[in-house]
């Protein structure tokens, strides 16, 4: 297993309830190092060009509305496998599918209000850490 970093946001569903230490502690408690952090708002547009690859995709303009309707906190994570590990502890998408101790399963409000985000593979976590943060934002 390799070391790897992996980009995470905290979504606001779960800024608005107060519960990004609490998200941020189950990452930990995986072995996930936080080795950059932003809150912030992102704007419609940020959120549009983030999620580009899910425009034709009926969910699009909800999910770029979601993102845009409260802060954020960005993170890069890094740790053995993270990419994959980050996914694991966070669940499957639908928080009504995910495994018992999950993120989404205890904190995820719905499909869309699902908490947190993670790269799906090395290839986008290297674009999406890139979308956020500059190599001096990333203390390791
Ligand atoms: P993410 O990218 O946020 O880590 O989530 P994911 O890989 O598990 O899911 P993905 O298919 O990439 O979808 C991105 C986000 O879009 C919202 N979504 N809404 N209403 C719907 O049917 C629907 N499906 C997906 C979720 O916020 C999902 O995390
Ligand atoms: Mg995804």
């Amino acid at each position: 297993m390799a070391i790897e970093r992996t980009l995470s946001i905290i979504k606001p569903d779960a800024t608005r309830r107060n519960i990004t230490g609490l998200i941020t502690a189950r990452l930990e408690a995986a072995g996930l190092r936080s080795i950059a952090q932003r809150r912030f708002f992102m704007t419609r547009q940020q959120a549009e060009k983030f999620y580009a690859v899910h425009a034709e995709r009926a969910f699009f303009d909800d999910l770029c509305d979601f993102m845009a309707s409260g802060p954020v906190l960005v993170q890069v994570l890094e740790g053995e496998n993270a990419i994959a590990r980050n996914r694991e502890v966070m669940g499957a998408t639908n928080p009504a599918n995910a495994d018992e101790g999950t993120i989404r399963k205890e904190f995820g409000e719905s499909i869309e209000a699902n908490s947190a985000h993670g790269s799906d593979s090395p290839e986008n976590a290297a674009i999406e850490i890139a979308f956020f943060f500059s190599e001096l934002d990333i203390v390791g």
